[in-house]
């Protein structure tokens, strides 16, 4: 399939089927993630899986939309911002959480690409997070992924469109 297909295909599944992920399918997903470029290479992150109940349990108690706890898989993508790269020539900013985003952009479009459905969660209570997760001082969850088979079809898109977002030469 051309990349343009899958991107096209890929849209934010909010119902899942109780169908375990297969570990080999588990595992190019977070392939994907490994494979994501990152700022000077530092690959800051960290992916925590979570399939037991008592797991998926502490995550939905911070962040308790039902699809969430429906999905079989979650995937706690966090950043060590120590370890991130920071423009320190200029002004200094962190780009852990563009890697981040990097790395959890490549694992949703692997999952879309072996037919599981995947949603990005960002509205979640990070202290309860760091609490469900056992996250050290230094280490911070940056999105939840829900991961599991879709138990609908995709919706199409908005999108704003290429005219509202592209400049040419200048803003
Ligand atoms: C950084 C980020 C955070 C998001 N956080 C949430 C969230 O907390 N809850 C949710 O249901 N969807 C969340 N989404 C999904 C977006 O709402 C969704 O991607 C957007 O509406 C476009 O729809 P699509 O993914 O179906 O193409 C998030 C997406 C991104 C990229």
């Amino acid at each position: 399939m051309k990349f343009i297909e899958l991107a096209k295909r890929r849209c934010s599944i909010r119902g899942y089927r109780p169908d375990p992920v297969p570990d080999e399918v588990l595992n190019e997903v977070l392939e994907a993630g490994r494979l994501a470029p990152s700022a000077k290479n530092l690959q800051p992150y960290h992916f925590i899986v979570v399939r037991s109940d008592a797991g998926l349990d502490a995550l939905a108690s911070a962040y308790p939309a039902p699809f969430f706890r429906e999905a079989p898989v979650a995937i706690v993508v966090c950043t060590e911002p120590s370890k991130g790269w920071t423009r320190d020539r200029h002004d200094g900013k962190n780009y852990c959480e563009v890697d981040a985003a990097i790395a959890a952009d490549h694992m949703v479009l692997a999952a879309e690409d072996n037919g599981l459905g995947s949603c990005w969660v960002a509205a979640f209570d990070p202290a309860k997070v760091r609490e469900a997760m056992g996250l050290p001082k230094g280490v911070d969850p940056v999105i939840l992924l829900s991961l599991g088979y879709p138990d609908a079809p995709g919706r199409e898109k908005t999108r704003k469109t290429l005219e509202e977002l592209v400049c040419h030469e200048h803003w």
